[in-house]
């Protein structure tokens, strides 16, 4: 596994997953717009790849629904979470640990991928890589299902602007270091080049528990490959 954004990257997401108030309250629904997306495209062999897929909130519900998942993510407690929800549903995930950067597929794998508030972790070109990678990874009209992280999100008081970047931020906590990058609606447009660009809207979320609650702005995209 090499890092894609930071060495700690594994680190940080590991003491996440372990975080028993975060699995306790959190993560647990599934996003609708993922499982209508899937109904829509006949599920029951559908190849969907789950970039980042933490404790399988989602992949769990869309192998229920007859979908092949591939699950990825760094975290190999988020894994052992997903692992641990697919017995309990009677359901099989494969569960791939890696980072986005080194992960690689054949060709026109998948027919479906979600990539739910995953793939901002990373610097600009790191971004822009991934999504040239889904899709070569996707068949033809296959859909990439995205969260971007707005720049209309203030960025963390303890985060700094990574030199020569316009919208990566690094953050060092609980000694950790990571970085997030925020989109603005230009970018936006160039991530969705040589794709049909289906659907994008920016909502407010609010992320966290308890008192480290805080509001963000997402974009989600809805992405068809021609
Ligand atoms: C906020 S959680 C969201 C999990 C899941 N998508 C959901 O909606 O419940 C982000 C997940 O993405 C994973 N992740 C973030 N950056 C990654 C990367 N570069 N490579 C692999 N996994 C990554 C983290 O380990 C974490 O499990």
């Amino acid at each position: 596994m090499t890092g894609m954004s930071s060495d700690g990257l594994l680190g940080r997401f590991d003491a996440f997953w372990e975080d028993r108030a975060r699995i306790e309250y959190g993560f647990k629904m599934p996003e609708q717009w993922f499982l209508d997306e899937a109904e829509k495209m006949h599920p029951d062999g559908l190849r969907v790849l789950d970039l980042g897929c933490g404790n399988g909130r989602n992949a769990v519900p869309l192998a229920r629904k007859g979908c092949k998942v591939t699950g990825v993510d760094i975290s190999k407690v988020a894994l052992s979470l997903l692992a641990k929800k697919a017995k309990i549903e009677g359901v099989s995930v494969d569960a791939i640990q890696s980072d986005f950067a080194s992960l690689s597929f054949p060709s026109e794998s998948f027919g479906l991928c979600v990539c739910y508030n995953s793939i901002f972790n990373c610097r600009t070109g790191e971004l822009f890589e991934v999504f040239g990678k889904v899709k070569t990874w996707l068949s033809p009209k296959g859909r990439f299902l995205v969260t971007l992280r707005s720049s209309r999100t203030p960025a963390p008081d303890d985060s700094v602007l990574l030199p020569g970047e316009s919208g990566t931020y690094i953050t060092k906590r609980d000694g950790f270091e990571h970085f997030v990058h925020y989109s603005d609606r230009e970018e936006v447009e160039k991530l969705s080049l040589g794709w049909n660009l289906v659907l994008v809207d920016e909502t407010e979320e609010l992320l966290g528990i308890g008192e480290n609650k805080r509001k963000v702005w997402t974009f989600r995209l809805t992405l068809e490959k021609p």
